[in-house]
């Protein structure tokens, strides 16, 4: 799987997610629990491998503009995850800030697919997207195996840098 594959099918995994945590309206306060334990793990460990590999890969005069606005993005949704970190699903901020993170990812991926991803096709070829989807795909994999979310309230000061 190529990388622009891979960001697209964690993006929609994710987009799957929070329809099932709306579907499940004020239903059980522990799959409420579990599913934003979910998204919160898969958006940290995808925010985690975009810019640590992806975005210095695709970094040129004509991107970094869209990239510095994507990393401060990606500390909206850090903030944002932070602060539910910290709720119970039953406090009365907890499904709006959920709706805020829902709102927040959606609007950043749909930029990343967009505009950016047009842009990488026109900075790397086929096989570098391959071998840079290979090593954001063990990176992932790895990182979910020790609750990334647990990372991102240290990751709340600044943006990471381009
Ligand atoms: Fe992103």
């Amino acid at each position: 799987m190529n990388a622009l594959e891979l960001l697209k099918e964690q993006h929609e995994e994710v987009s799957k997610l929070f329809k099932k945590f709306e579907r499940l309206g004020d239903g059980s306060i522990t799959e409420r629990r579990e599913l934003f334990i979910m998204i919160a793990d898969r958006l940290s460990a995808h925010a985690t491998i975009e810019e640590q590999y992806f975005y210095p890969s695709i970094k040129t005069d004509k991107s970094e503009d869209l990239l510095l606005e994507a990393a401060e993005e990606h500390l909206a949704v850090k903030r944002l995850i932070a602060d539910l970190l910290d709720l119970e699903p039953t406090d009365e901020t907890f499904d709006a800030k959920m709706k805020v993170l829902m709102e927040n990812v959606e609007h950043h991926v749909e930029e990343e697919e967009d505009k950016l991803f047009k842009m990488v096709r026109k900075t790397l070829n086929e096989d570098q997207l391959l071998a840079l989807g290979i090593q954001m795909k063990a990176e992932f994999d790895e990182l979910m195996e020790a609750e990334p979310r647990n990372e991102v309230p240290m990751q709340t000061d600044t943006a990471a840098p381009i």
